[in-house]
């Protein structure tokens, strides 16, 4: 099995499959949940909110932009929210960030994995914990950020057109959640970056990497967060500069 934990963490699984999903310390003081019916944890055992900051945000250069639009699949537990939250409240810059869920977490949980961690002052992750789930769309505003859930199977919803300056491909590893990682969901979502606009995975398997290639964006290998050698980012390409007329 490839990617989010090799597999490790099949011992976690509760034997009650109804309990709460099994809460996971991780060594940068952050906190991740284990999957059942994925029989995987939602983020990585090695530094949940590390993997968030280096993999994502800043594999997707968020932590750069002046103004920017976040789309990710799949929202899982929050904790990319809760990063790129914490950094664009730092920097001072308006956040838009939309997400697809098929199968949303309770409050309970997210609650339990972001207490004492990252994001969890701001209005914005209040209001979501006080709204979760809305189905089939939450929206939050607060302060400088404007957050959209869709409770949707991405494989069948409308995703934006040539909007997203970042996307955070999130799903489980391609063994147990495969859908998410094919040609044709990498063509809708190269779709949905805006000119320039990046897209960043924790995987670096070669189906995935020529599956976004196929979709027309550049593919590079990037250094992994800990616990993990590389990671991908596929850049769309940007529009030709204005010609000085
Ligand atoms: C690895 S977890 C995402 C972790 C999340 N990004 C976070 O920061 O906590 C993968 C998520 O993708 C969701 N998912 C998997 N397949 C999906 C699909 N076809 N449509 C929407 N969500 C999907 C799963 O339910 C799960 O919550």
């Amino acid at each position: 099995m490839e990617e989010r934990e090799s597999g490790v963490m099949l011992w976690l699984m509760p034997a009650d499959p109804s309990a709460l999903p099994t809460l996971i310390d991780t060594p940068d003081g952050s906190r991740t949940a284990f999957n059942a019916r994925f029989g995987e944890a939602y983020g990585s055992r090695f530094g949940a909110a590390g993997q968030a900051r280096h993999v994502f945000v800043e594999g997707t250069d968020t932590h750069t932009h002046p103004t920017p639009r976040v789309l990710e699949i799949g929202f899982g537990v929050g904790v990319n929210f809760r990063a790129t939250l914490t950094d664009a409240a730092r920097r001072g810059v308006p956040l838009e960030y939309v997400a697809y869920e098929f199968d949303p977490a309770t409050s309970e949980v997210l609650r339990a994995v972001a207490e004492g961690n990252e994001g969890t002052e701001h209005p914005a992750w209040t209001a979501l914990l006080e709204g979760w789930p809305t189905l089939p769309t939450l929206t939050v505003e607060a302060e400088q950020v404007r957050l959209t859930v869709h409770f949707l199977d991405v494989l069948t919803a409308d995703l934006p057109q040539a909007w997203a300056s970042a996307l955070y491909l999130d799903g489980f590893s391609p063994d147990r959640n495969p859908e998410v990682w094919t040609p044709e969901v990498a063509a809708r979502l190269a779709g949905a970056l805006a000119p320039g606009g990046i897209l960043a995975t924790y995987s670096a398997a070669g189906r995935v990497r020529r599956a976004l290639a196929a979709a027309g964006l550049s593919v590079e290998k990037r250094a992994g967060p800990k616990g993990k050698r590389e990671h991908l980012r596929a850049v769309r390409e940007p529009l030709p500069p204005l010609s000085g007329q």
